[in-house]
Order: C-alpha cells, then structure tokens, then sequence
C-alpha cells in the first residue's frame, strides 16, 4: 500500500457523508451522553462556566451541555456544513451557542476568556505540519482563564500500533457500506475510504492522514504548551460492542490546568 493523502483532507471531509460514515460514533445520542458524564466527572465544570467546544464538528458535546444548563457553550469548526448543522440544531431546540467556523489555530477569541477548553472525538492529528497541534494547544491556553481546564479526547495511539488492522468494512444502513484501507507511516496513519451505495454505486472515495499519539507523547505536548497538573487517562472504551471503530475504538483522555 501506498496511500496517496491530499494534506488539506481535513478542510473537506467533514461534510453529510462524514455524518454516516461516522454516524456509530458521533450520531449515538446516548454514547454522547455518557461522554459528557465523563466530561463531567474529569472536570469542576459550573453552569456559570464558559466552555470553548474546540473542534466541535456538529456540536453534539456543546448541544448536551446546553441541555444540562451549561448554557455559556461556544463551538469552534472548521468545517462550514457541520457548523450550519449545529446551528440549525441548537436553533429548532432553542439553545444559544456561540457558533464560530474558524481554524483553531487562530481562533479570534479572546484571551482569558473561558473556564475550560474542550477537544473531543479525536480531533487532533488532522494537519500535517508537525507543530500544528501544539499550536491548537497553545491557542486553547491563550483564551483559558488562569486556572482554567483542557480536556482532550483523542484515540490512543499505542493501541492503534498494537492493533492497527490494513482492512475493515461496516455496513451503515441495509444500503450503504464503508469500506477502510490503513497504514501506518511513521506517527501517522494513512487511509482510503470507500463509501458504497448498494443501489448507487459509489458515493465517495477519499483519503486521510492522522497523526498518532501514546498517552506520554500527548501528556509531553500539553506540558510543552505550558499546561500543568497533567493526567492522562487511557482506559476509554466508548462503544460496548468489539467493532472496529477507526480511530474511535480505544481513547485517551488527558486533562490539563492553566496556572
Ligand atoms: C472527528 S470530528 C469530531 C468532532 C466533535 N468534536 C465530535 O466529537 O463530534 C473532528 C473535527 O475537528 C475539526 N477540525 C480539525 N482540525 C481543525 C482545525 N484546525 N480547526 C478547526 N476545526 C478543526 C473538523 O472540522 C471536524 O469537525
């Protein structure tokens, strides 16, 4: 294998078909629900507390915060359709989220102005400049109040070299198929995804290059970018059943202080 990978991927995949093909993960109501209960568990989160959702792709963590009475949510995406999706959601539910399509890099926000900065569902590794996600990190601690929390939620990468398989394919529906070839290159793992109408034929074929982090390699990162009292917890299972669930299969969950 030799997977070619356009390194602007990340600007363009997460789209409706991002929203079937992951539909397992970030569609589950419920597996959402037990997310925030540990989102809630890991950090003193207060319903006064402003909450920077970053990376929140349709904005299902910020939506069930709302729901909770954590109503000071802002939600940062890249991505335009999974924003208008969020937007559409919190307005038919009556919610008000600051929504922001931005690269978190550069946020716009700011300085000091949260309580606690979130990046969920394995939202780093997409760039391909090495010292991108260290400025991700940087940015989440320039708009962190002093004594502000980061929590992150990213797969764990020693899991993916132990158990990494080249192939895997799920059914989404009684019509759709996605198809997943992978390898590892490096700290990065290259991929090919096919997704397949039975009726239709094709309706995607598209590529993606992750990068991956051990528990000690992210834990490393966050105290470079000036973060304090890390803890990396790297026991998340999400689904309850054994399938392959990319890079949502086995997760780490490191937080981190703002001193
Ligand atoms: C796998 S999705 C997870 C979304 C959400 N956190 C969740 O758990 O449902 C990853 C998201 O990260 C966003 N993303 C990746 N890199 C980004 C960047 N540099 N700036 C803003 N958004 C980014 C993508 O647009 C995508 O919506």
């Amino acid at each position: 294998m030799n997977i070619k990978v356009d390194p602007d991927w990340w600007k363009k995949i997460f789209d409706e078909v991002y929203l079937l093909t992951d539909a397992r993960s970030v569609c589950d109501e419920e597996l959402t629900r037990q997310e925030v209960d540990l989102i809630l568990e890991m950090l003193p989160v207060r319903p006064q507390h402003k909450i920077l959702d970053l990376c929140g792709g349709h904005g299902r963590h910020s939506l069930e915060l709302f729901a909770r009475g954590f109503t000071g949510g802002t939600m940062l995406d890249y991505s335009k359709y999974l924003i208008d999706h969020a937007r559409s959601n919190a307005e038919i539910k009556n919610y008000r989220i600051k929504l922001i399509q931005r690269d978190a890099r550069d946020t716009g926000l700011p300085s000091e102005s949260f309580d606690h900065v979130l990046i969920l569902g394995n939202s780093l590794g997409y760039i391909a400049e090495s010292e991108a996600d260290a400025l991700i990190l940087q940015e989440a601690k320039r708009v962190l109040k002093k004594k502000g929390w980061i929590l992150i939620d990213v797969t764990d990468g020693s899991k993916v070299e132990e158990t990494l398989t080249p192939t895997a394919w799920h059914e989404i529906d009684a019509d759709k198929v996605v198809c997943r070839q992978r390898e590892l290159v490096g700290k990065r793992v290259d991929a090919r995804e096919l997704v397949l109408s039975k009726k239709e034929g094709l309706i995607r074929d598209s590529t993606y290059s992750i990068r991956i982090y051990r528990p000690g390699e992210l834990a490393a990162m966050m105290e470079k970018a000036g973060f304090k009292k890390v803890r990396v917890q790297n026991d998340f299972r999400a689904h309850k059943d054994k399938g392959d669930y990319g890079f949502m299969n086995r997760r780490m969950l490191a937080i981190g202080r703002k001193l």
